[in-house]
């Protein structure tokens, strides 16, 4: 296995500064406790903050970082300015929030934009000091967003992977972000993209085809001239270690005291950040409205809430601090007693022996995030219980609800609902608390961080190398234009010489297209054809001046040179536009922005200003229906860009290679640059000596390839430069 090189905001210790001493304590969240044994396992270095050290002596100083080295941690140091504005500010005001749906509590200006990319450049930075050929790097989280496509940059070949630990929120929501197109492309520096759940990766498709135009293949985009992967990867805990402390005597004692302090009680415990997307107010009302409805339960719940501080510089986090310090005020106030209260709230962190006995002692365990990535609480809670008993009450709204079916799961924005989970929980039966117990440690166990970090490490390890998946960009294509005593371009329109416009007719070519093809006309030896899906007559009407031959609708129709007739394939027959025709026109109608184009020989559904997603899947399915009418028969059924086209068979583009090619001279370089699917039979026709670009995103037979029309004009302008 490859040294691991693990790169996260915050290390897996933090240093910790109380008067004169200074000490490295564990760090919470879900991220440093979970890839903690991993590191320890693994052998490489784990880089990241060592949390706030302005006020060490240089000998304190020092002392920290001896500890870190022995543990194998690099430290990356941030400044207060940079603590304020890449951590608490972009990563904690923006970014957070937008993953977690709460969009108005972004900041209005994006100040601290500038900052968060230098902070991830330093992170990259200080990776490349670190890395070693053959290395696996795995970047973590949203903090460092950008770090892998930086990463890319610095160092081309190297195997990259990024986790999410946070929610990958709808399309929707990201389309908010000034900075969207940014973030994506630093994400897709990565050969692997983790998430937590299939919804997860399911949104950050939707992100990347509304954002870059980029359609996921299943679990693959190109991207950049690279194989991008994207994976849902639930993540686990370290169950084996949960369950051995939890037989712990030290700790089984603490379970004891705890349960006698109890009695005659029922132990409720909630155990979170305080983070406003962790649901604790709703979570403390509905405790309250089991109290107000059933009276029999008052004096007879505690429940215990651990809250341990987090970002307290951030003022949503203040904010919260105080509604629920008032809330749990309220609530003793209302149904405390002079030897009880109801609410036992603890505003600070617990170590991980402490943890596990308030897990082994609860009766019911209360998740109720209105959002949270995965909550690893959960699943903690259930590593803990080898008893089998407790119940879990789990918000639909947690990752985790993906896999455990069998905690009650609520809305945990419907606080009846809670209240509702919390009595049924209460006065579920021994046997049945045992069943859902017993599946639900099934799931922690068999997919543990173990096998978390094995199937992630191993999916990206088992990647053909970048430099194995990355099909040659220009500039070889390039030199061997160059070297050719002779050239003939075949070149597409849409796409490859033009970007897309919203309507067919909006992409006419412009001046400096025009000036370019006549240069490379005028260019000795050299010879050109468009070969486009357009009618004969927008060719004629755009290119009809130049000295080239015109292909249109994919090669049914063709002219040599100017002033020459069109003519057309022969044998091609016009029967089957009756029968594809009332299928299309459904189509149209019912997606809003769709329209039809009709051809000599075929017919087009063009979806570019429907919402991408939705366009889609409505292409998929007129796919279906249009393959199921003409079963059987010669037809052909052609996904392109944004567009489904129907057409008989033996009309495609590769028709026209030997008709353009016919003549010339021996030695003439045959070049085909083309973008989409429709060019795909183009580059199958062309001579085996030819060469073939594709200018565009999907999968391709080109043995090159260019990053869209804006490259593939660089790419001929360099010709005649
Ligand atoms: N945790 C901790 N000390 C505490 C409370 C919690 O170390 O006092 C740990 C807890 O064991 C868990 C993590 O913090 O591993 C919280 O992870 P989770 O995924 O539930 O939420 P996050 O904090 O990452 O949003
Ligand atoms: C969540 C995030 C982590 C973060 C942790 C604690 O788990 O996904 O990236 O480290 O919360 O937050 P903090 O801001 O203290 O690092």
């Amino acid at each position: 296995m490859s040294r691991l090189l693990l790169v996260s905001n915050r290390l897996p210790v933090t240093v910790k500064v109380e008067k004169d001493s200074v000490s490295v304590v564990r760090s919470a969240g879900g991220l440093a406790t979970g890839l903690s044994r991993p590191h320890e396992r693994s052998g490489g270095v784990w880089l990241g903050w060592p949390g706030d050290v302005s006020r060490l002596t240089d000998a304190q100083r020092a002392k920290v970082e001896a500890q870190l080295e022995a543990l194998r941690c690099v430290p990356l140091y941030l400044s207060a300015s940079e603590v304020s504005r890449y951590y608490e500010g972009y990563s904690n005001r923006v970014l957070w929030p937008l993953c977690h749906y709460m969009v108005d509590r972004i900041p209005r200006q994006d100040r601290d934009w500038e900052i968060y990319r230098k902070v991830n450049e330093r992170f990259a930075d200080l990776v490349v000091r670190h890395y070693q050929p053959g290395d696996t790097i795995w970047v973590h989280d949203y903090q460092l967003m950008l770090v892998p496509g930086l990463l890319r940059q610095r160092l081309p070949d190297a195997r990259i992977g990024y986790f999410h630990h946070i929610p990958f929120p709808s399309s929707e929501i990201f389309s908010t972000l000034p900075r969207r197109q940014a973030l994506l492309r630093g994400l897709l520096g990565a050969d692997l993209i983790g998430f937590h759940t299939v919804s997860y990766v399911r949104h950050f498709s939707g992100a990347l085809m509304r954002q870059l135009g980029l359609d996921t293949d299943i679990d693959r985009v190109i991207w950049d001239g690279r194989e991008v992967r994207v994976g849902a990867f639930p993540m686990g805990i370290d169950a084996a270690a949960f369950e051995s402390l939890a037989n712990d005597p030290g700790v089984l004692e603490e379970v004891a005291t705890l349960r006698r302090k109890a009695e005659g009680q029922r132990i409720l415990l909630g155990i979170d950040r305080l983070d406003y997307t962790k649901g604790i107010p709703r979570r403390l009302l509905a405790v309250q409205r089991v109290l107000e409805r059933e009276p029999a339960w008052r004096g007879r719940l505690r429940f215990i809430q651990v809250a341990v501080p987090s970002r307290t510089q951030v003022e949503a986090y203040a904010a919260y601090r105080e509604k629920v310090d008032e809330l749990v005020g309220r609530i003793n106030g209302l149904y405390g007693g002079v030897h009880n209260v109801p609410v036992h709230y603890l505003y600070r962190s617990f170590n991980e022996k402490q943890l596990v006995g308030l897990y082994r002692a609860a009766d019911v365990m209360l998740v109720t995030p209105v959002r949270d990535g995965m909550n690893l609480v959960a699943k903690e809670f259930c590593a803990s219980r080898p008893d089998e008993d407790g119940v879990l009450v789990l918000s639909e709204f947690a990752g985790a609800a993906a896999e455990m079916d069998s905690a009650l799961i609520v809305n945990a924005y419907d606080v009846e609902a809670i209240a509702d989970a919390i009595e049924e929980a209460l006065e579920l039966s021994e046997d049945e608390r045992r069943k859902r117990m017993r599946a639900l440690r099934e799931g922690v166990k068999s997919h543990d961080v173990h096998w978390w970090t094995s199937s992630f490490l191993n999916r990206l390890q088992s990647l053909p190398s970048t430099a194995e998946r990355k099909t040659g960009g220009g500039a070889e294509a390039l030199e061997r234009m160059k070297a050719a005593p002779r050239l003939h371009l075949l070149l597409d329109y849409d796409g490859t010489l033009v970007g897309f416009a919203s309507r067919p007719e909006l992409a006419a070519p412009d001046d400096a297209l025009r000036a370019l093809l006549a240069k490379l006309l005028a260019r000795p030896g050299t010879s050109l054809s468009i070969v486009s899906g357009r009618p004969k007559e927008t060719l004629e009407a755009w290119f009809g001046e130049l000295p080239m031959s015109l292909h249109a609708e994919h090669g049914l129709w063709s002219r040599t040179r100017p002033g020459q007739p069109w003519r057309m394939l022969e044998g091609v027959s016009f029967e089957w536009k009756a029968r594809a025709r009332p299928v299309l026109d459904a189509f149209c109608e019912r997606v809003p922005g769709s329209f039809l184009e009709e051809k000599t020989a075929s017919l087009a559904w063009h979806y570019r200003m429907v919402d991408p997603e939705f366009g889609a899947i409505q292409a998929r399915e007129l796919r279906l229906l249009l393959l199921e009418t003409f079963v059987g028969q010669r037809m052909d059924v052609l996904p392109g860009d944004r567009v489904v086209e129907v057409r008989p068979q033996g009309v495609h583009k590769g028709r026209v290679v030997g008709e353009a090619t016919q003549g010339l001279a021996p030695g003439t370089l045959v070049v085909a640059i083309g973008d989409d699917r429709t060019d795909e039979d183009l580059f199958a026709a062309m001579p085996p000596d030819g060469l073939t670009i594709n200018a565009g995103h999907k999968p391709t037979r080109a043995a090159f390839r260019v990053n869209g029309s804006g490259e593939v004009r660089k790419l001929l302008g360099a010709l005649v430069s």
